[in-house]
């Protein structure tokens, strides 16, 4: 819902308020973001504006006729540099006489019906398939629903907004969707427009800016930035997500002081090194309660987070195309538009912030056939053969698969040019014969045959200097002609701000991808940017490189998918290196990270989970020693922690033992039944790792605790993982969260059998002779007796579950086995089912 009350924009969302506005002096200023309040004339926002009596210390005044102003020291919805505000800037422009000082003021508003599409940029939608809009449900609450309903393809390729009608200004109900604020700089002519959107039911407003060059001259913007708030507060604490290659999403919080923290990637990529979504929280915010901002960018290139405390106590934040390494010359005419920025609050902390992302990026970013849609178990043959790849190994695998009743065999990398090893053959897309005698179709054929779907990786966006493309066309990449290249995976970044190099990567990929019968793609982008220059563009639109590579693949994958729109796309980059909202426009999901390892892993989807659904986070099985760790968990842990993203395997089936292949079966068939929750249901998470529970207070140790819960509340996973034990410290309760208080669940854990083996010599305590471990007897004994693993089964109310806990049996703690108590060493872990009985 969107309201102009007298100079007063106020968006509600269904749980929280947005109000900002407009000065005497013609700047915006932000009043208020957080808990959804009543404001229900202008004057009801009295209490919350700022007095401005006169301007502090030695700030300077905005103008003559306004002595009380200080830039500086205000609130604002967007900044620049040059009449007093020095704080981090929204917008930074040289104007065609070399001067920097921007002066946009308000000059007028329009309130729409129907969200506007971006131009190159993909963005946020309002409906899915045969859905109302957002703002039509909420209507409905109302009982004033004259809404209308649009097809999936209308709202997702933004039809339906390009059709929007503009309504009059005086608005009522929850009609309105979008508020487009124009401000005009006072001495140059440039026009600055604002975009907010709301997104009423996720609670999740989206904020663009778009830059219109009415001078009449050209000028150079050095920055446009998507979003701006400025709290009037300076205790948050700033959480970011950061990490590299095979650690990617590794939280940190920072308690902001006066000063700049900054989050961003220089990368070319929206990069591992720091996820474009942050958060923004009080100090006491836990997971399931207190202040939570989070803010998320559209956008899979260098991003910016900045988070600036002010001398007088107040903190901005902008998000934003990063600055570093990017001028655009706008001529005269032409409009410039910044990624979409999209945030949300909550009052439920950590977790209520995540659920509204959750719900936000499912319903209004992922799009296409595969949105709504179960997806496949996966065989992926990287970690089984890396390079070594050939139609007998492949066919093995996907027998193997098939047994165990994978759906998907996917071939990943090696199958092309003369590839067998990462030297070569990048952008030569076309089969090696040797290793597939029949081609793609060939083999496809042989993999449908066995019952199998098939999937080919593929990384478009590259070449290697040893392929024939290169050789023909090595000004098609980015590099500096005659000069050293810095390589990365000894490949080269092919130049996609050409559209001959997009129209390159579209016919290329129409033809593998029509070659067979192709029903996933992996799309991969193995390093990045160095030696940034378009060979052959002006020198003064160098500085456009890094965003007009991003608009070139958004071309180039907005079109794939149209042509293939059956086709379930996964992004990867080297594993999470590009894993982002940009992305999950066109792919639904993507490789969270070339990590494998159960532990690791267990850390880094929790990292995701704060912003991204499960939906979106692809996870698989492998074999172990782990080949990143060398570490060694249980094929149940690994599975356990994969099942709660998009489960694949990715490991040797041929070579695996009967006993692996017994236990991955029953997974497979396990976790079929219960995917639709894992994959679309509502992922919370518990007590993390090494915090100490508040409200239980005791310390949770070395826990990582989840839940994951259907929307209608009737079926739940519980997960816990330990990560070291503790000998003597045999009790513990999993806590599920999310359930119905009034309805009563049926409770049951996944019984195990385990291996004697396990115990190692300890078998001596009840044998009545004498074993010696890994011996001949007793490798016989494991063979044929499998001890029985603790059973949870019980019944009661979602309210005691969640607040009571469930007090899991006793972990052995070296006194003893039976099946009363719960086998739990290092890397143990246990996942639950909890089904709604009745309600109360
Ligand atoms: C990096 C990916 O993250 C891996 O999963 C694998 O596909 C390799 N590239 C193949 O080169």
């Amino acid at each position: 819902m969107i309201r102009y009350l007298d100079g007063l924009f106020v968006l509600d969302t269904a749980n929280t308020t947005y109000a900002f506005k407009i000065l005497p002096t013609g700047q915006p200023e932000h009043i208020y973001y957080g808990r959804r309040i009543r404001i229900e004339g202008a004057s009801d926002a009295d209490i919350l504006v700022e007095k401005h009596a006169f301007v502090p210390g030695n700030t300077n005044v905005y103008d003559k006729e306004h002595m009380q102003y200080s830039l500086e020291d205000m609130r604002l919805e967007f900044s620049s540099y040059g009449k007093g505000d020095i704080r981090e800037p929204f917008v930074e422009i040289i104007h065609h006489d070399g001067g920097r000082t921007c002066d946009f003021v308000y000059s007028d508003y329009v309130i729409n019906s129907r969200k506007t599409a971006l131009k190159a940029l993909p963005g946020a939608y309002m409906a899915g398939i045969g859905e109302k809009t957002d703002v039509a449900l909420s209507r409905t609450a109302e009982g004033n629903d004259n809404s209308k309903t649009v097809t999936r393809e209308q709202a997702e390729t933004g039809e339906e907004a390009e059709k929007a009608e503009k309504t009059e200004k005086t608005v009522t109900g929850y009609d309105p969707v979008e508020l487009v604020v124009i401000y005009t700089d006072k001495f140059y002519g440039l026009v600055l427009k604002l975009y907010y959107d709301v997104f009423y039911d996720t609670d999740v407003i989206t904020r663009r800016s778009v830059l219109t060059n009415d001078s009449g001259e050209t000028v150079d913007i050095e920055r446009l930035m998507s979003m701006q708030i400025d709290f009037n507060r300076d205790d948050l604490v700033m959480t970011t997500f950061t990490g590299a290659w095979a650690r990617e999403m590794k939280r940190e919080d920072i308690s902001l002081k006066r000063g700049k923290f900054i989050n961003s990637s220089f990368t070319g990529t929206s990069s591992s090194r720091a996820n474009p979504f942050v958060m923004l929280s009080g100090s006491t915010t836990d997971e399931d309660k207190g202040d939570c901002y989070g803010f998320n960018l559209i956008y899979s290139g260098n991003h910016f987070e900045a988070a600036e405390v002010s001398p007088y106590g107040k903190t901005r934040f902008v998000n934003g195309i990063n600055p570093a390494g990017f001028s655009w010359k706008l001529a005269p005419g032409e409009s410039f538009e910044s990624p979409e920025a999209f945030f949300t609050y909550s009052h439920n902390g950590f977790n209520g912030m995540s659920r509204n992302m959750h719900e936000f990026i499912r319903r209004h970013i992922v799009r296409g056939e595969w949105k709504d849609r179960i997806r496949p178990v996966l065989i992926n043959s990287w970690e089984a053969n890396y390079f070594n790849i050939s139609e007998r190994k492949l066919l093995s695998l996907a027998k193997a698969a098939k047994d165990v009743g994978i759906e998907l065999f996917v071939m990943d990398d090696g199958w092309f040019g003369h590839r067998n090893d990462d030297t070569s053959s990048l952008g030569d897309w076309f089969v090696n014969k040797d290793k597939l005698p029949g081609g793609l179709k060939g083999l496809c054929d042989k993999i449908k045959a066995l019952g199998l779907d098939f999937g080919i990786w593929v990384e478009p966006e590259m070449t290697n200097v040893d392929s024939l493309f290169y050789q023909a066309h090595p000004d098609l990449t980015l590099e500096i002609p005659g000069k050293d290249h810095s390589e990365g995976r000894n490949q080269r970044i092919l130049d996609l701000t050409k559209e001959e190099v997009q129209d390159y990567i579209i016919d290329s990929m129409t033809t593998v991808f029509s070659s067979a019968d192709i029903s996933y793609v992996k799309w991969d982008m193995n390093r990045t940017f160095t030696d940034v220059f378009s060979q052959g563009m002006p020198a003064e639109h160098q500085g456009e490189v890094f965003h007009r590579y991003v608009l070139g693949l958004y071309r180039v994958m907005g079109e794939l998918i149209k042509r293939f729109p059956h086709i379930l796309f996964e992004g990867c980059a080297a594993g999470g290196n590009r894993f982002d909202a940009g992305i999950l426009c066109y792919f639904p999901q993507i490789w969270a990270s070339d990590d494998t390892d159960a532990l690791c892993r267990s850390k880094i989807q929790t990292g995701y989970s704060y912003g991204y659904p499960m939906s979106t986070v692809s996870a698989h099985v492998s074999s172990c020693p782990n080949h990143q760790t060398l570490r060694d968990t249980s094929i149940e842990t690994r599975f356990n922690v994969a099942a709660f993203g998009v489960l694949g395997y990715e490991c040797n089936l041929c070579d695996m033992g009967s006993e692996d292949l017994t236990a991955i079966r029953a997974q497979i068939e396990l976790y079929k039944k219960w995917r639709d929750v894992l994959q679309f249901g509502t992922f919370i998470r518990g007590r993390v790792a090494g915090a100490t529970d508040e409200v239980l207070g005791k310390s949770f140790g070395d826990l990582t605790e989840w839940t994951c819960v259907s929307g209608d509340k009737k079926r739940a996973v519980g997960f816990i993982m330990q990560k070291l034990v503790s000998p003597n410290t045999q009790y513990a309760s999993y806590y599920p969260r999310g359930l119905d208080p009034e309805a009563k669940y049926s409770f049951k854990n996944r019984k195990l059998k385990i291996n004697v083996m396990e115990f190692g010599d300890l078998v001596n305590t009840v044998a009545p002779v004498h074993i010696k471990q890994g011996g001949l007897a007793h490798n016989i004994i494991a063979k044929f007796v499998k001890m029985d693993g603790e059973e949870e089964a019980y019944e009661s109310y979602g309210d005691a579950l969640m607040y009571g806990g469930v007090s899991l049996k006793p972990a052995f703690s070296g006194t003893g086995y039976s099946d009363e108590v719960r086998f739990f060493r290092d890397f143990a872990s246990r996942i639950y089912f909890m089904v709604q009985k009745s309600k109360a």
